[in-house]
Protein backbone atom coordinates (compact mmCIF):
# COMPACT_ATOMS: atom_id res chain seq x y z
CA UNK A 1 0.00 0.00 0.00
CA UNK A 2 0.95 3.30 -0.86
CA UNK A 3 2.00 4.95 2.46
CA UNK A 4 3.04 9.04 3.36
CA UNK A 5 5.06 10.45 5.83
CA UNK A 6 5.03 14.77 5.95
CA UNK A 7 6.20 16.56 9.32
CA UNK A 8 6.39 20.06 10.90
CA UNK A 9 8.71 21.38 13.13
CA UNK A 10 7.71 22.55 16.49
CA UNK A 11 8.81 25.95 16.08
CA UNK A 12 6.61 28.67 17.22
CA UNK A 13 3.11 28.22 16.41
CA UNK A 14 1.86 26.95 12.98
CA UNK A 15 -0.02 29.49 10.90
CA UNK A 16 -2.15 29.90 7.63
CA UNK A 17 0.22 28.50 5.21
CA UNK A 18 1.18 25.25 6.99
CA UNK A 19 -2.45 24.58 7.65
CA UNK A 20 -3.21 25.57 3.65
CA UNK A 21 0.16 24.28 2.36
CA UNK A 22 0.06 20.78 4.15
CA UNK A 23 -2.13 20.05 6.97
CA UNK A 24 -5.50 20.61 5.35
CA UNK A 25 -3.96 18.35 2.55
CA UNK A 26 -2.95 15.24 5.09
CA UNK A 27 -6.44 15.22 6.29
CA UNK A 28 -7.56 14.74 2.90
CA UNK A 29 -5.27 12.03 1.87
CA UNK A 30 -5.12 10.11 5.02
CA UNK A 31 -8.73 7.87 3.99
CA UNK A 32 -6.72 6.80 0.95
CA UNK A 33 -2.85 6.16 2.31
CA UNK A 34 -0.98 4.49 4.93
CA UNK A 35 0.10 7.79 6.67
CA UNK A 36 2.65 8.79 9.39
CA UNK A 37 2.56 12.59 10.48
CA UNK A 38 5.59 13.30 12.61
CA UNK A 39 6.07 16.12 14.83
CA UNK A 40 9.86 17.40 13.46
CA UNK A 41 11.57 18.13 16.88
CA UNK A 42 15.36 17.38 16.02
CA UNK A 43 15.03 19.73 12.82
CA UNK A 44 13.63 22.15 15.45
CA UNK A 45 17.25 22.23 16.79
CA UNK A 46 18.85 23.69 14.08
CA UNK A 47 17.78 26.79 15.22
CA UNK A 48 18.18 27.96 18.70
CA UNK A 49 14.99 26.60 21.08
CA UNK A 50 13.97 27.15 24.65
CA UNK A 51 13.51 24.04 26.10
CA UNK A 52 10.25 24.81 27.91
CA UNK A 53 8.59 26.24 24.57
CA UNK A 54 9.94 23.17 22.25
CA UNK A 55 8.08 21.15 24.92
CA UNK A 56 4.94 22.88 24.82
CA UNK A 57 5.37 23.20 20.81
CA UNK A 58 6.05 19.98 20.07
CA UNK A 59 2.07 18.83 21.70
CA UNK A 60 0.57 21.93 20.81
CA UNK A 61 1.59 20.76 16.86
CA UNK A 62 0.18 17.13 17.99
CA UNK A 63 -2.84 19.27 18.87
CA UNK A 64 -3.02 20.67 15.58
CA UNK A 65 -2.91 17.71 13.48
CA UNK A 66 -6.10 15.98 15.93
CA UNK A 67 -7.56 19.48 16.18
CA UNK A 68 -7.24 20.05 11.91
CA UNK A 69 -9.02 16.46 11.47
CA UNK A 70 -6.04 14.19 11.52
CA UNK A 71 -7.31 10.83 13.34
CA UNK A 72 -4.88 9.31 15.33
CA UNK A 73 -6.48 5.83 15.69
CA UNK A 74 -5.99 5.80 12.11
CA UNK A 75 -2.60 7.02 11.24
CA UNK A 76 0.27 6.92 13.31
CA UNK A 77 1.43 10.29 14.87
CA UNK A 78 4.43 11.01 17.52
CA UNK A 79 7.94 12.87 17.33
CA UNK A 80 10.99 12.46 15.67
CA UNK A 81 13.37 12.22 18.43
CA UNK A 82 10.90 8.98 20.33
CA UNK A 83 11.90 6.90 17.11
CA UNK A 84 16.12 6.83 17.72
CA UNK A 85 16.08 5.32 13.61
CA UNK A 86 15.49 8.94 12.12
CA UNK A 87 19.24 10.03 13.38
CA UNK A 88 20.70 6.75 12.53
CA UNK A 89 19.57 6.87 9.35
CA UNK A 90 20.67 10.38 8.53
CA UNK A 91 24.30 9.66 9.27
CA UNK A 92 23.96 6.49 6.78
CA UNK A 93 22.70 8.91 4.51
CA UNK A 94 25.29 11.54 4.62
CA UNK A 95 27.41 9.24 4.00
CA UNK A 96 25.90 9.13 0.49
CA UNK A 97 24.94 13.11 0.11
CA UNK A 98 27.77 14.54 -2.12
CA UNK A 99 28.55 17.54 -0.22
CA UNK A 100 27.40 19.45 -3.76
CA UNK A 101 24.14 18.27 -3.37
CA UNK A 102 24.16 20.01 -0.17
CA UNK A 103 25.50 23.23 -1.20
CA UNK A 104 22.43 23.78 -4.08
CA UNK A 105 19.85 23.77 -1.01
CA UNK A 106 18.60 27.21 -0.89
CA UNK A 107 16.71 26.85 2.57
CA UNK A 108 20.32 26.46 4.41
CA UNK A 109 21.86 29.82 2.52
CA UNK A 110 18.67 31.52 2.98
CA UNK A 111 18.63 30.04 7.05
CA UNK A 112 22.67 30.74 7.56
CA UNK A 113 22.70 34.40 6.28
CA UNK A 114 25.67 36.31 6.11
CA UNK A 115 27.57 34.42 8.77
CA UNK A 116 27.81 31.12 7.35
CA UNK A 117 31.07 30.20 9.06
CA UNK A 118 28.66 30.82 12.51
CA UNK A 119 25.77 28.30 10.91
CA UNK A 120 25.88 25.00 13.14
CA UNK A 121 26.53 21.53 11.04
CA UNK A 122 22.92 20.46 11.81
CA UNK A 123 21.22 23.28 9.74
CA UNK A 124 23.53 22.21 6.76
CA UNK A 125 22.65 18.52 7.00
CA UNK A 126 19.15 18.86 7.86
CA UNK A 127 17.64 17.69 4.53
CA UNK A 128 19.44 14.84 4.85
CA UNK A 129 17.47 14.24 8.13
CA UNK A 130 15.01 14.88 6.32
CA UNK A 131 15.22 12.50 3.72
CA UNK A 132 16.13 9.89 6.41
CA UNK A 133 12.32 10.78 8.20
CA UNK A 134 11.00 9.64 4.69
CA UNK A 135 13.16 7.02 3.09
CA UNK A 136 13.01 5.19 7.54
CA UNK A 137 9.57 3.96 6.43
CA UNK A 138 9.88 3.44 2.66
CA UNK A 139 7.28 6.25 2.27
CA UNK A 140 5.97 6.32 -1.65
CA UNK A 141 4.20 10.22 -1.06
CA UNK A 142 5.37 13.13 0.74
CA UNK A 143 2.20 16.02 0.86
CA UNK A 144 4.01 19.31 1.35
CA UNK A 145 4.19 23.08 0.85
CA UNK A 146 6.09 24.42 -2.27
CA UNK A 147 9.24 25.79 0.03
CA UNK A 148 9.94 21.68 0.73
CA UNK A 149 10.56 20.92 -3.01
CA UNK A 150 13.94 21.13 -3.01
CA UNK A 151 14.55 18.89 -0.16
CA UNK A 152 12.07 16.33 -1.83
CA UNK A 153 14.25 16.18 -4.88
CA UNK A 154 17.03 15.95 -2.54
CA UNK A 155 15.64 12.80 -0.60
CA UNK A 156 14.73 11.20 -4.26
CA UNK A 157 18.67 11.62 -5.42
CA UNK A 158 19.82 10.23 -2.08
CA UNK A 159 17.75 7.14 -2.38
CA UNK A 160 18.59 6.92 -5.45
CA UNK A 161 22.26 6.88 -4.65
CA UNK A 162 21.97 5.21 -1.77
CA UNK A 163 20.06 1.89 -4.45
CA UNK A 164 22.65 2.40 -6.71
CA UNK A 165 25.47 2.14 -4.63
CA UNK A 166 24.67 -1.43 -3.17
CA UNK A 167 22.66 -2.12 -6.48
CA UNK A 168 19.46 -3.43 -4.60
CA UNK A 169 16.02 -1.15 -5.28
CA UNK A 170 15.55 -1.06 -1.46
CA UNK A 171 14.19 2.78 -1.12
CA UNK A 172 11.29 3.99 -3.40
CA UNK A 173 11.27 7.05 -4.98
CA UNK A 174 9.27 9.16 -3.02
CA UNK A 175 6.92 11.85 -4.93
CA UNK A 176 6.25 14.99 -3.42
CA UNK A 177 2.76 15.88 -3.52
CA UNK A 178 2.16 19.59 -3.38
CA UNK A 179 -1.54 20.05 -3.90
CA UNK A 180 -4.22 22.91 -3.54
CA UNK A 181 -4.75 25.97 -4.32
CA UNK A 182 -2.62 27.44 -1.50
CA UNK A 183 1.16 25.60 -1.99
CA UNK A 184 2.67 28.38 -1.16
CA UNK A 185 0.76 31.37 1.04
CA UNK A 186 2.78 34.35 1.22
CA UNK A 187 2.50 36.99 3.98
CA UNK A 188 0.14 39.68 4.95
CA UNK A 189 2.50 42.42 4.86
CA UNK A 190 4.35 41.48 1.60
CA UNK A 191 3.27 39.07 -0.93
CA UNK A 192 6.56 38.53 -2.43
CA UNK A 193 7.32 36.61 1.00
CA UNK A 194 6.87 33.87 1.79
CA UNK A 195 4.13 33.27 4.99
CA UNK A 196 6.38 32.05 8.00
CA UNK A 197 6.98 31.21 11.61
CA UNK A 198 10.08 33.20 11.73
CA UNK A 199 9.10 36.31 10.36
CA UNK A 200 9.24 39.22 12.83
CA UNK A 201 5.78 40.37 12.62
CA UNK A 202 2.80 38.59 13.93
CA UNK A 203 0.95 40.60 11.27
CA UNK A 204 2.36 39.11 8.57
CA UNK A 205 0.57 35.66 9.42
CA UNK A 206 -2.43 34.12 10.68
CA UNK A 207 -1.69 32.02 13.59
CA UNK A 208 -3.83 28.44 13.69
CA UNK A 209 -3.76 29.84 17.77
CA UNK A 210 -5.22 33.22 16.64
CA UNK A 211 -8.98 33.98 17.96
CA UNK A 212 -11.39 35.53 15.65
CA UNK A 213 -10.62 39.13 16.65
CA UNK A 214 -6.42 38.68 15.68
CA UNK A 215 -7.58 37.13 12.84
CA UNK A 216 -10.08 40.26 11.83
CA UNK A 217 -7.34 42.44 12.62
CA UNK A 218 -5.00 40.66 10.80
CA UNK A 219 -6.55 40.66 7.59
CA UNK A 220 -7.83 44.25 7.69
CA UNK A 221 -4.46 45.39 8.36
CA UNK A 222 -2.99 43.41 5.42
CA UNK A 223 -1.09 45.16 2.47
CA UNK A 224 -3.29 45.56 -0.51
CA UNK A 225 -2.76 47.76 -3.18
CA UNK A 226 -5.82 50.57 -4.21
CA UNK A 227 -7.58 49.00 -7.23
CA UNK A 228 -10.64 47.23 -7.34
CA UNK A 229 -10.28 43.44 -7.28
CA UNK A 230 -10.07 42.13 -10.88
CA UNK A 231 -12.04 39.73 -13.12
CA UNK A 232 -8.78 38.36 -14.73
CA UNK A 233 -6.20 35.59 -13.53
CA UNK A 234 -3.84 37.04 -15.59
CA UNK A 235 -4.58 40.72 -13.90
CA UNK A 236 -4.84 39.33 -10.33
CA UNK A 237 -1.10 37.93 -11.02
CA UNK A 238 0.53 40.94 -10.98
CA UNK A 239 -0.55 42.25 -7.81
CA UNK A 240 0.68 39.83 -5.70
CA UNK A 241 -0.88 40.92 -2.38
CA UNK A 242 -4.27 40.78 -3.67
CA UNK A 243 -3.00 37.36 -5.47
CA UNK A 244 -2.24 36.16 -1.82
CA UNK A 245 -6.00 36.83 -0.35
CA UNK A 246 -7.62 35.42 -3.48
CA UNK A 247 -5.63 32.19 -2.78
CA UNK A 248 -6.64 31.86 0.68
CA UNK A 249 -9.78 33.07 0.13
CA UNK A 250 -10.05 29.91 -2.62
CA UNK A 251 -8.17 27.44 -0.84
CA UNK A 252 -10.26 28.44 2.42
CA UNK A 253 -13.65 28.09 0.27
CA UNK A 254 -12.34 24.45 -1.52
CA UNK A 255 -13.22 26.55 -4.74
CA UNK A 256 -10.33 28.63 -7.73
CA UNK A 257 -9.18 31.79 -7.49
CA UNK A 258 -11.10 32.32 -10.73
CA UNK A 259 -14.52 31.48 -8.82
CA UNK A 260 -13.49 33.97 -6.15
CA UNK A 261 -12.59 36.50 -8.83
CA UNK A 262 -16.09 35.78 -9.94
CA UNK A 263 -17.56 36.95 -7.08
CA UNK A 264 -15.33 39.55 -6.40
CA UNK A 265 -14.63 41.29 -9.36
CA UNK A 266 -15.33 45.06 -8.97
CA UNK A 267 -15.38 45.17 -5.41
CA UNK A 268 -13.34 47.34 -2.92
CA UNK A 269 -10.82 45.37 -0.79
CA UNK A 270 -12.66 46.20 2.12
CA UNK A 271 -15.86 44.34 0.93
CA UNK A 272 -13.23 41.67 -0.22
CA UNK A 273 -11.63 41.53 3.32
CA UNK A 274 -14.62 41.37 5.27
CA UNK A 275 -16.11 38.27 3.30
CA UNK A 276 -12.47 37.31 3.58
CA UNK A 277 -12.46 38.00 8.06
CA UNK A 278 -15.96 35.69 8.20
CA UNK A 279 -14.80 32.58 5.85
CA UNK A 280 -11.36 32.51 7.71
CA UNK A 281 -12.80 33.04 11.31
CA UNK A 282 -15.74 30.43 10.36
CA UNK A 283 -13.01 27.77 8.84
CA UNK A 284 -10.02 28.49 11.89
CA UNK A 285 -12.29 29.23 14.59
CA UNK A 286 -13.59 24.98 15.37
CA UNK A 287 -9.68 24.01 15.04
CA UNK A 288 -8.21 26.49 17.46
CA UNK A 289 -11.14 25.58 19.61
CA UNK A 290 -10.66 22.02 19.24
CA UNK A 291 -7.08 22.48 19.75
CA UNK A 292 -7.24 24.37 23.06
CA UNK A 293 -9.49 21.38 24.46
CA UNK A 294 -6.97 18.75 23.58
CA UNK A 295 -4.28 21.18 25.39
CA UNK A 296 -5.56 21.21 28.07
CA UNK A 297 -4.85 17.61 28.54
CA UNK A 298 -1.20 17.13 27.72
CA UNK A 299 -1.45 13.39 29.53
CA UNK A 300 -3.68 12.27 26.49
CA UNK A 301 -1.90 14.06 23.89
CA UNK A 302 1.33 11.79 25.13
CA UNK A 303 -0.48 8.92 25.65
CA UNK A 304 -1.24 9.69 21.46
CA UNK A 305 2.45 10.41 20.59
CA UNK A 306 3.70 7.29 22.58
CA UNK A 307 1.15 5.02 20.83
CA UNK A 308 2.20 6.22 17.32
CA UNK A 309 5.75 6.36 18.61
CA UNK A 310 5.74 2.53 18.92
CA UNK A 311 4.20 1.71 16.02
CA UNK A 312 6.84 4.23 14.42
CA UNK A 313 9.14 2.31 16.13
CA UNK A 314 8.22 -0.86 14.80
CA UNK A 315 8.34 -0.11 11.07
CA UNK A 316 11.65 2.11 11.32
CA UNK A 317 14.02 -0.85 13.25
CA UNK A 318 13.00 -3.66 11.16
CA UNK A 319 13.53 -1.25 8.30
CA UNK A 320 16.90 -0.41 9.59
CA UNK A 321 17.95 -4.06 10.16
CA UNK A 322 17.10 -5.03 6.42
CA UNK A 323 19.58 -1.79 5.79
CA UNK A 324 21.99 -3.10 7.72
CA UNK A 325 22.26 -6.38 6.15
CA UNK A 326 22.01 -3.90 3.07
CA UNK A 327 25.23 -2.22 4.01
CA UNK A 328 27.26 -5.16 5.63
CA UNK A 329 26.75 -3.17 9.75
CA UNK A 330 27.09 -6.77 12.08
CA UNK A 331 23.44 -7.17 13.53
CA UNK A 332 24.42 -8.70 17.03
CA UNK A 333 21.53 -11.01 18.27
P1 LIG B 1 7.81 23.44 8.18
O1 LIG B 1 7.65 23.09 9.62
O2 LIG B 1 8.54 24.67 7.81
O3 LIG B 1 6.41 23.52 7.49
C1 LIG B 1 5.44 22.47 7.61
C2 LIG B 1 4.67 22.33 6.30
O4 LIG B 1 4.03 23.56 5.98
C3 LIG B 1 4.37 23.96 4.66
N1 LIG B 1 4.44 25.44 4.61
C4 LIG B 1 3.77 26.19 3.76
N2 LIG B 1 2.90 25.88 2.76
C5 LIG B 1 2.37 26.91 2.07
N3 LIG B 1 2.67 28.22 2.32
C6 LIG B 1 3.53 28.56 3.30
N4 LIG B 1 3.79 29.85 3.54
C7 LIG B 1 4.13 27.53 4.07
N5 LIG B 1 5.01 27.53 5.10
C8 LIG B 1 5.18 26.23 5.42
C9 LIG B 1 5.71 23.33 4.39
O5 LIG B 1 5.95 23.19 3.02
C10 LIG B 1 5.58 22.01 5.10
O6 LIG B 1 4.93 21.06 4.28
N6 LIG B 1 11.43 20.49 6.50
C11 LIG B 1 10.03 20.50 6.86
C12 LIG B 1 9.67 19.51 7.93
C13 LIG B 1 10.06 18.11 7.63
C14 LIG B 1 9.46 17.24 6.71
C15 LIG B 1 10.16 16.01 6.83
C16 LIG B 1 8.43 17.39 5.79
C17 LIG B 1 11.05 17.41 8.26
N7 LIG B 1 11.10 16.15 7.78
C18 LIG B 1 9.84 14.92 6.01
C19 LIG B 1 8.11 16.29 5.00
C20 LIG B 1 8.79 15.09 5.11
C21 LIG B 1 9.70 21.89 7.40
O7 LIG B 1 10.52 22.59 7.89
O8 LIG B 1 8.42 22.20 7.38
Amino acid sequence: MDRIFSGMQPTRQLHLGNYLGALRNWVALQDRFESIFCIVDLHALTLPQDPAVLLSNTREVAAAYIAAGIDPERCVIFNQSAVAQHAELSWILSCHAPLGWLNRMTQFKDKAGKHRENAVLGLYAYPVLMAADILIYKATHVPVGEDQKQHLELARDIAGAFNRHYAVDYFPQPEPQILGEATRVMSLRDGTKKMSKSDESDYSRINLTDDADAIAQKIRKAKTDPEPLPDTLEALEKRPEADNLVTIYAALEGSGRQQALDRFAGQTFSTFKSALVDLSVARLGPITAEMRRLMSDPAEIDRILRRGADKAGDMAARHLGELKDIIGLLRLR
